[in-house]
């Protein structure tokens, strides 16, 4: 959906969603793309909504009608890493706030058995790369806890900055633009 989006410096053209067709994005490891209802065994050990986890096959269905919606509203766009050999779902990451204001939040997670291995820089790589040129975002952010030593080390490596200390041990993160 182009719309023009109203910032403190003026107005800005945006690409938000929901697009004709839903994004899938690659390179040569990871594919981002939707989720679809066979992943949802996959899923279950990190789905989140609104910091609360899922733990049954009914809770992640009905948290990923609620993703659903949020995307069709134009808030958010939340992809499955998938692994190009297997098309197995690794994590999932996406923007969850801010879209409307021209920004937007980055967040992620794999399942334990994929970390370490390069997944989430890629999949990053390619959600930034996909919010700057296609989605028009200026800002993009995260938050997480200052004990979170693996998020902090993926992000500083992709050139995310620390601008503020937040209440309940959180520190946010801003990607130089
Ligand atoms: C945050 C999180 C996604 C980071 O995962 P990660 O596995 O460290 O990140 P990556 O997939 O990019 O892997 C990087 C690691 O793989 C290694 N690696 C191996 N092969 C690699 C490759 N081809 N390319 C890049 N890195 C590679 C890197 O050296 C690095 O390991 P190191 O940190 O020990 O040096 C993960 O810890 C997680 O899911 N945490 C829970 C959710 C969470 O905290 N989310 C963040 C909220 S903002």
């Amino acid at each position: 959906m182009a719309l023009l989006v109203s910032i403190d410096q003026g107005t800005i053209r945006m690409n938000l969603p929901p697009y004709d067709n839903f994004p899938s994005i690659s390179d040569d490891k990871i594919s981002l793309r939707e989720i679809q209802f066979s992943d949802i065994d996959d899923i279950i050990g990190i789905s989140f909504y609104d910091a609360i986890q899922a733990t049954t096959i009914k809770q992640v269905t009905e948290m990923q009608n609620k993703i659903n919606k949020d995307y069709l509203d134009g808030n958010s766009i939340h992809w499955g890493i998938a692994d190009k050999l297997t098309n197995k779902i690794v994590g999932t990451c996406g923007y969850y706030r801010g879209l409307d204001k021209g920004e937007g939040e980055l967040g992620c997670v794999l399942i334990p058995q994929y970390r370490g291995q390069g997944y989430m820089t890629s999949a990053l790589l390619l959600a930034i790369e996909f919010g700057r040129h296609h989605i028009g975002l200026r800002r993009i952010w995260a938050i997480t806890t200052k004990q979170n030593e693996r998020a902090i080390k993926l992000i500083e490596k992709l050139n995310f900055i620390k601008i503020a200390e937040l209440d309940d041990n959180e520190v946010e993160y801003e990607l130089s633009m």
